[in-house]
C-alpha cells in the first residue's frame, strides 16, 4: 500500500499546564496553536479534562475561534463534554478515558463493555456535524468494535510502544491494528507518547494518516523553540516514510 500524506498535530496541553503552575494568563494556548499552524503543522489537538487541570473552557473556544488549520477536541464521554462539543463544534472530537487520578490518559476506552454509552455520545456528536475518532488500544478486538459503532476514525493508543519502543511486539500490534482498521475503511490515527527518536516506525506504518503529539514537542520547545520542535518532529515523520 502507498503511504499517504500523514498530518501532524499538536496537542497543546502542556503549555496550559504551564501557565496553570501560576493560574496566570502566559504562557497562552491559543497563541502556541497560532505558532504550531505557522511552523507547519496540520492541526492542532487540546484535551478538555473533567478536572480542567491544564486546559480551560475559554481555551476550547478561543481554539474554536482561532485555529485555521483543523481542530481535534479530545474529551471523555460524559454529558458535561458533549454539551459542550455540541455548542462549540470542533471539527473532530477524539473520545478519550479518563480517570481523575491519572497522570495522563492511561489506555484505550473501554468500548467493549460499555457500547451503548459511547453509541449515543457517537450519535450526538455526528448529528451535530462533527467527526468522531475512538482512541483504542492497539487490538484487533478494540478496532473490529469501532467499526461496529459506525465511527468514521480511530486513534491507536502508542504509549505501550512508547515504553517499548525496540519489542516487535508493541510494533506488531500497531502495524496488525492500523492494516485491520484501514481494511475495514476506518481512518487510522495514532498517538501518545511519541518523541523524534521513537516516532520512525510509526510514521513508516502507511495506514497512519495523523500523528497527535504533545508533550515531547513542548517539552523540546523549552530549549529550541516551538516553531523549531515542529519542525523537528516533521522532518523526523518525513524521513520514516521516505526510507
Ligand atoms: N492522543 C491522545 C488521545 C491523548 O490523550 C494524548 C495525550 O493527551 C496524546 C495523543 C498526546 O500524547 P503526548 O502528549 O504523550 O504526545
Amino acid at each position: 500500500m502507498r503511504a499517504k500524506q500523514q498530518r501532524l498535530y499538536i496537542n497543546i496541553d502542556h503549555v496550559a499546564t504551564l501557565r496553570q503552575a501560576r493560574r496566570g494568563a502566559e504562557p497562552d494556548p491559543v497563541e502556541a496553536a497560532i505558532a504550531c499552524e505557522a511552523a507547519g503543522a496540520d492541526g492542532i489537538t487540546a484535551h478538555l479534562r473533567e478536572d480542567r487541570r491544564h486546559i480551560q473552557d475559554a481555551d476550547i473556544q478561543g481554539l474554536k475561534n482561532k485555529v485555521r488549520t483543523y481542530f481535534n477536541l479530545e474529551m471523555a464521554c460524559v454529558a458535561e463534554m458533549l454539551e459542550l462539543a455540541c455548542r462549540i463544534k470542533p471539527e473532530q472530537v477524539t473520545l478519550v478515558p479518563e480517570r481523575r487520578e491519572e497522570i495522563t490518559t492511561e489506555g484505550g476506552l473501554d468500548i467493549i463493555s460499555e457500547p451503548s454509552r459511547i453509541r449515543s455520545a457517537i450519535k450526538a456528536l455526528t448529528d451535530a456535524g462533527i467527526r468522531v475518532s475512538l482512541f483504542i488500544d492497539p487490538t484487533r478486538a478494540a478496532v473490529e468494535q469501532s467499526k461496529k459503532l459506525g465511527v468514521p476514525a480511530i486513534e491507536l493508543h502508542t504509549g505501550t510502544y512508547s515504553h517499548r519502543p525496540d519489542s516487535e511486539k508493541t510494533i506488531g500490534a500497531l502495524r496488525e491494528s492500523s492494516r485491520r482498521g484501514a481494511d475495514l475503511g476506518l481512518a487510522v490515527h495514532a498517538g501518545h507518547g511519541l518523541t523524534v527518536k521513537n516516532v520512525g516506525p510509526v510514521a513508516a506504518i502507511p495506514e497512519i494518516e495523523e500523528l497527535n503529539i504533545g508533550h515531547s514537542i513542548i517539552s523540546r520547545a523549552v530549549f529550541i523553540g516551538l516553531d523549531r520542535a515542529v519542525k523537528e518532529m516533521r522532518e523526523a515523520m518525513l524521513a520514516a516514510r521516505s526510507s
